[in-house]
């Protein structure tokens, strides 16, 4: 039966009763070469400065790809420029929208091959990005692809127009998806593109420049340039681009704000977060305790709206901590393209060493840890799922984004404390309630101070949906009608 032996509480049953077997995803669908360079100008173009990209799992090299010095930015810019003034800026929207289906229908047709690539070159386990990051990656095309020939009348009188070449700079988190949140808008709106995917995750950023590639979008729309922070901050400061839109760290975050202050650039920030999980004694447990799973270990932790703060009533904390240990301890952490995985490989060892480095800082300040007793593999980049209780405000490990598979978890009496706490972040991202009463949920939604807040759920995500920051989380929103504003110019 459970691993706990606390009789006073009914414990859920998972499948930590029987073993199972080996599923491992095949990778017989999926061609890596051995070295890739940039999508310039819709050709394939050969780079220098090789760097290896692993896979975090095993930290075999998968290929190799180049980094763009500022000559090579400078290239994919006229690129743009060029194909914005002579082709994509003057097209008609409901040409634009043909474009964006086929891409959004070849992103389906090649979908299992891009989510091998995404877990191999990655780490995450291959049941999200075959059910979440590539399907949605779709629908984010598909979305925008409706919206390319109704601008008018999304912005009624306001005769929106396209601004020009978009600088657009990702992280590894969900590399494929944060390239479609960032092109889809975009290019619907008439813009053209110089991006930049993340270094230790370019694979599916060159698969989806053979689909742009195939799906004949005309030569210099969208120009992909590989590297690491030196190629972003090229694209950043590049005085021929108009508008800049970045997710990543909050500190690159406010190195690129100071670099573009004074400048005519516009700016969009999707930037990090410490989100509050908050459960309320009259919720479901047992679902909350599913929410606060997907909250914190989905995609390893590594997503800037994860529930990391989880505020718990403090009536219900003991009965909710001992299922939440329980299911913690049924998490499969291993092979990311093993189909039973809930828990893959983190994404990088540097990201390893932040993991790390705050886990034993939560341990020195104080806080008690809990963590599964079964082994993680020998190689690769693993982190246990963690669950940190007898945190304070003031902890490190409440107050700084640990972006891995770690929950701190605080207590609150009412619900003013609730917000009070949930609120006491320079964050502003995301936020989960949990209640069974609809008046409470809708009040303590209102008083949250953050972008996105999810009732009786957890990390769902939808193109019609707008997501973004408030505070230190960044400004802009992607997603939604909200999200082609920053590629408008509007009367
Ligand atoms: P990062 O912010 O350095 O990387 C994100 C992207 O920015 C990458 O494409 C990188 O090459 C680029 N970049 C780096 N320096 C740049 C510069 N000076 N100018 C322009 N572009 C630049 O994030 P990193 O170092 O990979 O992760 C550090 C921490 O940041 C994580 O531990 C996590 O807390 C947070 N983070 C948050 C993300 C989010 O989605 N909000 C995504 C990635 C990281
Ligand atoms: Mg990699």
């Amino acid at each position: 039966m459970g691993k706990t032996a606390n009789t006073s509480v009914r414990d859920l049953l998972f499948g930590d009763l029987w073993d199972y077997a080996p599923a491992p995803e095949s990778r017989d669908h999926l061609t890596i070469h051995e070295r890739y360079g940039h999508f310039i100008d819709g050709k394939f173009v050969e780079g220098e400065d090789h760097f290896p990209s692993i896979n975090p799992a095993t930290e075999e090299q998968l290929f190799e790809v180049a980094s763009a010095d500022e000559a090579t930015v400078d290239l994919a810019v006229k690129a743009a420029r060029k194909a914005y003034d002579k082709v994509w800026g003057k097209m008609p929207g409901s040409e634009r929208a043909k474009y964006l289906y086929r891409i959004a229908r070849m992103i389906q047709e090649k979908a299992r091959a891009l989510a091998v690539a995404e877990s191999l070159d990655g780490g995450k386990p291959i049941k999200e990005s075959r059910d979440v990051d590539i399907p949605l990656a779709a629908a984010h095309f598909f979305y925008y692809a409706g919206w390319a020939d109704k601008l008018e009348y999304a912005l009624p009188g306001a005769s929106p127009s396209p601004i020009g070449v978009a600088g657009q700079i990702i992280p590894w988190n969900f590399p494929l998806l944060m390239a479609a949140w960032k092109i889809a808008p975009a290019l619907a709106a008439g813009n053209t593109i110089v991006i930049k995917p993340a270094e230790t995750t370019p694979l599916t950023a060159m698969m989806l420049a053979e689909i742009i590639q195939e799906a004949d979008l005309p030569p210099g729309v969208v120009n992909i340039v590989n590297g690491a922070g030196q190629t972003g901050a090229a694209i950043v400061n590049h005085p021929d681009i108009d508008k800049i839109a970045f997710t990543g760290s909050t500190d690159v975050g406010k190195i690129i704000q100071r670099a573009l202050a004074g400048s005519r650039k516009k700016l969009t920030l999707e930037l990090g977060g410490k989100g509050a999980n908050i459960i309320f004694d009259d919720a479901s447990l047992d679902q909350a305790v599913e929410g606060i799973i997907n909250g914190i270990f989905f995609n390893q932790g590594h997503v800037c709206c994860a529930g990391s703060r989880l505020l718990v009533q403090e009536n219900i904390a003991d009965e909710l901590m001992h299922k939440l240990r329980h299911r913690v301890s049924t998490l499969i952490v291993g092979d990311p393209l093993d189909k039973n995985t809930d828990v893959g490989a983190i994404n990088s060892r540097e990201q390893l060493l932040r993991i790390q480095e705050l886990v034993a800082a939560g341990k020195d300040e104080g806080a008690q840890i809990f963590q599964p007793s079964s082994p993680l593999p020998e190689k690769g980049f693993f982190f246990k799922p963690t669950v940190f209780t007898e945190v304070t405000p003031s902890h490190r490990i409440a107050r700084e984004e640990i972006f891995g598979p770690v929950l701190s978890v605080l207590t609150f009496r009412t619900p003013e404390e609730a917000i009070e706490k949930a609120n006491n972040t320079p964050y502003g991202l995301a936020c989960g309630v949990w209640t069974d009463k609809g008046s409470r949920l809708f009040r303590v939604a209102n008083a949250l101070k953050c972008g996105i807040v999810w009732g009786n759920t957890y990390n769902r995500f939808d193109p019609t949906s707008p997501f973004g920051g408030y505070k230190e989380s960044g400004f802009g929103r992607e997603g939604g009608l909200h999200g082609l504003l920053p590629y408008l110019e509007v009367r």
